[in-house]
């Protein structure tokens, strides 16, 4: 059974995910692989919420990121998680965290490792991990993601593999495994350009710890993309034209540095954009990588993308293994502590993209919550990219639902990129190019520039008020929420709409 991917030495492991999900019990902690639907333990952790119907169990759950197959929705439906880290994007689990019933750690995903490592989170009882083949010597071959795998294994007291008999084995060769280990002793990341290879193609994993093996057939749940609409074609193309003028003024070559965006429609459309640009030999140093990536690469306009993950659609997660020898040596998968690694990024120079929930006068970003008060997903890379890229760039819708809700705000209600870490600005309406300036002169380009027309005499006005009382960064404080408070009491921002 599985001969060519399961080591004969652990064959007799083999057990159901029924059984597999019994080996879980009530208050442990879990590492499990997934980030953005990709790689997950499928089989084991559907099996565990079957079981948390009847059999009333709580556990921490640790993963990559974000996971398919409703998995955190169904998990959560069945009051199986008391502790989830370190991203979410299930609409289930989310009324679950702002219910108060689940704890959400809201993680940077180039730090949960590292905190682990340094025994800051609770010590991993189990970790379930998807793989495409397990070696004699314990290593095991990833799947479409590697996440926090290698670390979760390390950690684990025992560690479940679920083998899923649907990843070609061909797909070895696509992943770069790397360890740093600890600070004062952490080795340098010898990452130069995105396509360096620095580690191995399998992942070791002590094969002591290796006590139970299951086997699945399921693939990952694909990624829904809308097609590009106007909103989201002229962030594409403010963005596009953008880049243009960097060229012409001599700070950017037509190759553009390496670049990462985060997930989502804005996001993949944005992306698409660099399809017509005048752009060549396109280089990715992201987490994930969505259709847009794939496109790039067929049209030959891009060179190499390296990520933890893929986030694609059916009919890309098809192309993408119908034609693994076209995509090898163009595409590398690493530990989400290298792909979002400061020190790469850094030396890299990426140009990071990110969509806000919304952005403020002065250039600060709120990507996770909802009002001030609501979880939506996690900040997810989005921090470890902004804060160490050459460009930290934003995008958003300048207003939405009718336009009832105003996307630009006096001050956001939450901050997860401050103005420091901010440097460009986009909405449908233009891009404000932020580097240099000093709040006042923000605040101008971000109402000229990104407001909706129809907020935009009401941010002057209340800039223009703010500037009356003076201060560094010019602020009404009692009025500063008064566009949320109009949203919540009377379901629009518009204070006169
Ligand atoms: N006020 C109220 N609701 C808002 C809002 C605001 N200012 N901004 C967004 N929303 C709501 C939308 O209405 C939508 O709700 P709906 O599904 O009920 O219609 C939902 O939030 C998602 O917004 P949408 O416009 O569809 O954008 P998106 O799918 O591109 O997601 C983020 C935007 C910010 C939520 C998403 O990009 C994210 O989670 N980012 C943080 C993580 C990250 O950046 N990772 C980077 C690397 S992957």
């Amino acid at each position: 059974m599985h001969h060519d991917r399961i080591a004969e030495k652990f064959r007799k492991k083999i057990i159901t995910a029924e059984q597999a999900a019994e080996l879980i019990k009530d208050g442990m902690v879990v590492g499990a692989s997934g980030f953005t639907k990709a790689g997950d333990a499928k089989a084991t952790l559907s099996a565990l919420a079957e079981r948390a119907k009847n059999h009333p169990l709580k556990i921490s759950l640790m993963t990559g990121a974000s996971l398919g197959h409703n998995l955190d929705g169904k998990l959560a439906e069945a009051g199986a998680l008391a502790r989830r880290m370190p991203f979410q994007a299930d609409a289930t689990l989310r009324k679950k965290i702002n219910a108060g019933e689940v704890m959400f750690t809201d993680q940077h995903l180039g730090e949960t490792a590292e905190l682990l490592a340094y025994g800051f989170l609770p010590p991993i009882d189990i970790a379930v991990i998807e793989v495409a083949a397990i070696y004699s010597d314990g290593s095991i071959l990833p799947t479409t993601s590697v996440g926090n795998n290698l670390t979760y294994a390390r950690h684990a007291k025992q560690v479940i593999l679920e083998v899923n008999a649907t990843i070609p084995l061909e797909i070895q060769g696509f992943h770069d495994i790397f360890a740093t280990g600890l600070s004062p002793y952490r080795q340098i990341i010898p990452v130069v350009e995105p396509s360096t290879r620095i580690g191995t193609e399998t992942m070791p994993i002590d094969p002591e710890k290796i006590i139970a093996v299951v086997v699945s057939t399921i693939k990952d749940s694909p990624v829904d993309l809308s097609a590009v609409d106007e909103k989201t074609q002229a962030i594409s193309d403010h963005l596009m034209d953008f880049f243009n003028q960097e060229v012409r003024k001599g700070r950017l070559t037509s190759q553009l540095p390496p670049l990462q965006t985060g997930i989502g429609n804005i996001a993949n459309a944005v992306f698409s954009g660099f399809q017509k640009g005048n752009f060549e030999n396109l280089q990715m140093y992201s987490e994930v990588l969505q259709d847009s990536t794939f496109d790039l690469i067929d049209s030959g306009k891009m060179q190499f993308a390296s990520a933890s993950s893929f986030a694609v659609t059916a009919e890309c997660y098809e192309r993408f293994f119908a034609n693994l020898d076209a995509y090898r040596g163009k595409v590398l998968l690493r530990p989400e502590k290298i792909s979002n690694s400061p020190e790469v990024i850094r030396r890299l120079g990426v140009i990071a993209i990110n969509t806000a929930i919304e952005f403020d006068l002065y250039g600060n970003v709120n990507s996770t919550h909802i009002g001030g008060t609501k979880m939506m997903n996690g900040i997810g890379g989005s921090g470890d990219f902004a804060r160490n890229s050459y460009l930290s760039i934003f995008v958003t819708q300048s207003a939405s639902k009718n336009n009832s809700i105003s996307h630009v705000v006096p001050m956001v209600t939450h901050v997860d990129s401050n103005e420091h870490d901010v440097d460009i600005l986009v909405t449908d309406q233009g891009l404000a190019d932020l580097r240099g300036l000093a709040p006042r002169e923000r605040a101008l380009r971000v109402i000229e520039n990104c407001c909706h027309p129809e907020y935009r005499d009401q941010l002057k006005a209340y800039h223009k008020e703010a500037l009356a009382r003076g201060g560094h960064t010019p602020h009404i404080i009692e009025r500063a929420f008064s566009w949320h408070q109009s949203f919540n009491e009377r379901g629009t921002m518009k204070l006169n709409g």
